[in-house]
């Protein structure tokens, strides 16, 4: 398969080839070389080593500072702590005024990255996050039959594009225009995952789908004989058999300004800082637009008005507008400031979920229907407050009243969303869950895929280097710039107990909330 630039141009007809940024080649080496100092008395250096550790194990120095203090290493008698090693980065290299190829500088296996090539992986050791369970689940269809070409082929009729891997490198055809930019970013997803965890993907070839809701749909594959086509696509629901990936806004949503989620996670967690959970509003707040789904203006109804007070703040979200307005309004990080939020789903699963969620005031999760790979290892009154589909405003009002009355709780509810966000669904976890799911995927495979004869090769390169404005600055910030030298986390077995275990519990603590309900809207009906 050759590159070919031309065919890359009318495939990403949104890319521009204006702008290259031209990069330095090579790599900034990390840690710059150590320099060897004259020491005048080795007390004074042993007690700056002593605080420079104090300082480092408080996290209040970034490790990066750490070959200061390497070339001190032999008078550190207190020091356990290896030299960290020398690791690489690998920026992009975009060439000026000529076609960008697809380097050939990057890791080829993760073994790579340090200077010491015979050093091996260290191994992360430990248990996935409980969603990576599901994994198995969404794979279940193919357990027994294997996926085979014709069921991939299948798959095509709604796909955006097609992913392959064959020998470490990515090749994409695409079929039909998504919305927005979300196949060039849920590519970009991909090829950062192959960045970081380069070489220890297996050859395979998904179709992807970018539209907001399933399309296999169970019921047309009860009968022998008939098997599901296996398509990646954002969410799921208990009707479809469709595999869910997590989606381009990981890497940024450039048409809304949101930045790549690693870079959110930090804003919120200063932003959740900033003021006390106790001093926040203590009110339901939701911001959105409300047109994409009628459950939306249906929520609408529950705003506070002359008549009525169901606990809530509710506002429109108008893009358009904040576009003009250089998106004041919605920077996530400020929109901690309630005690309780509201999460509603819109025309599926909505990308506004994990910021809702990672703030750490108390998520009332407006019960759902589609389901995204990461919010079925969630609970509720564990992660959130579950709230009624067809009584929101009695549901909400009840919520808010409970959580008031039991501040501790509600505060604990919300830290814990905010703490799995931050911990379990750090970037890290999000290039383990892809890397498992297609691995797992991969395994099924009754065929050896090849590279498609309409298809282009893809890399960093070849996507970032021909973007321009926000698409380029958050491809810039979401790039991977080296392999990560852990393995990724241990993937809990094939449970199906375990799965249903989870989902009466889940059952289970919602009703036990609806039973307050019930009560509490029947004493005050008593008391009237
Ligand atoms: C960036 O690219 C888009 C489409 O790819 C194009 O419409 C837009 O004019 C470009 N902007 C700049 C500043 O070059
Ligand atoms: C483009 O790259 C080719 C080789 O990859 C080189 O021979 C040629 O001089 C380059 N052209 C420019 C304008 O840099
Ligand atoms: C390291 O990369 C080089 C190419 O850059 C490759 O030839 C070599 O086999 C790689 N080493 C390992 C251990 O994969
Ligand atoms: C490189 O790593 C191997 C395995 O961990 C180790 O035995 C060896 O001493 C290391 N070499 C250097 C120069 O650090
Ligand atoms: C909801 O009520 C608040 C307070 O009166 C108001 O500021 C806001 O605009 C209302 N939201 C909608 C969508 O009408
Ligand atoms: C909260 O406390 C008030 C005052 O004690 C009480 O009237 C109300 O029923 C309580 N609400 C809930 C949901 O516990």
């Amino acid at each position: 398969m050759k590159r070919n630039n031309k065919k890359n141009h009318q495939l990403y007809g949104f890319f521009t080839s204006v702008g290259l940024h031209n990069y330095p080649g090579g790599g900034r080496n990390w840690p710059p070389s150590s320099k060897k100092k004259s020491v005048a008395t080795t007390t004074i250096i042993f007690l700056f080593s002593l605080i420079f550790i104090v300082l480092v194990s408080a996290g209040w120095i970034d490790a990066s500072f750490f070959s200061v203090i390497s070339s001190y290493k032999s008078i550190l008698v207190v020091s356990e702590k290896p030299t960290p090693p020398q690791k690489s980065e690998f920026p992009l290299i975009c060439n000026k005024g000529n076609a960008t190829k697809c380097p050939r500088n990057y890791p080829t296996s993760s073994y790579n990255t340090t200077l010491n090539l015979s050093r091996p992986m260290t191994s992360k050791n430990v248990a996935c996050p409980s969603y990576f369970r599901w994994i198995h689940e969404d794979l279940r269809p193919w357990k027994e039959t294997g996926i085979t070409k014709d069921m991939v082929e299948r798959a095509r009729r709604s796909a955006h594009f097609r992913f392959v891997i064959v020998d470490g490198k990515a090749y994409v055809e695409k079929y039909r225009q998504s919305i927005q930019t979300r196949d060039m970013f849920s590519i970009w997803g991909i090829l950062q995952l192959m960045r970081y965890y380069p070489g220890r993907l297996p050859d395979l070839e998904l179709m992807f789908d970018c539209d907001d809701r399933p399309v296999v749909r169970q019921k047309d594959f009860r009968g022998p004989n008939t098997h599901p086509p296996p398509l990646f696509r954002y969410c799921s629901d208990q009707w479809s058999f469709d595999i869910v990936f997590p989606d381009w806004s990981f890497w940024g949503w450039a048409e809304c300004n949101i930045k790549p989620w690693g870079d959110v996670l930090g804003d919120i967690r200063e932003g959740n800082k900033r003021t006390k959970w106790k001093e926040r509003v203590p009110y339901a707040y939701w911001r959105g637009n409300p047109i994409v789904a009628p459950t939306r203006k249906d929520l609408l109804k529950c705003n506070v008005s002359q008549k009525n007070d169901w606990n809530t703040r509710l506002y429109i979200q108008s893009w358009d507008e904040e576009k003009k307005q250089g998106y004041k309004q919605s920077n996530l990080q400020d929109q901690c400031t309630h005690r309780y939020k509201i999460y509603t789903e819109g025309w599926a699963w909505s990308v506004s979920e994990k910021y809702i969620l990672a703030c750490d005031s108390m998520t009332l999760y407006i019960r759902s229907r589609f389901h995204n790979f990461y919010i079925r290892g969630m609970e509720p009154l564990q992660h959130y407050w579950p709230i009624r589909e067809n009584s929101k405003c009695t549901s909400l009002k009840f919520a808010v009243d409970w959580g008031n009355n039991h501040t501790e709780k509600a505060q604990a509810i919300g830290e814990a969303a905010s703490n799995f966000m931050q911990e379990d669904l750090k970037m890290d976890y999000v290039y383990d869950y892809m890397f498992h799911l297609l691995n797992e995927y991969a395994k099924l495979f009754k065929y050896k895929p090849t590279v498609p004869a309409g298809a282009v090769e893809l890399c960093a390169e070849t996507m970032a280097c021909l973007a321009n404005g926000t698409w380029k600055s958050f491809m810039e910030e979401s790039l991977v710039k080296s392999p990560t030298e852990t393995s990724p986390c241990n993937l809990p077995p094939y449970d199906p107990q375990a799965v249903s275990q989870l989902v009466e519990r889940k059952a289970s603590s919602t009703r036990q909330v609806e039973t307050w309900e019930n009560e509490y809207w029947q004493n005050l009906n008593k008391k009237h």
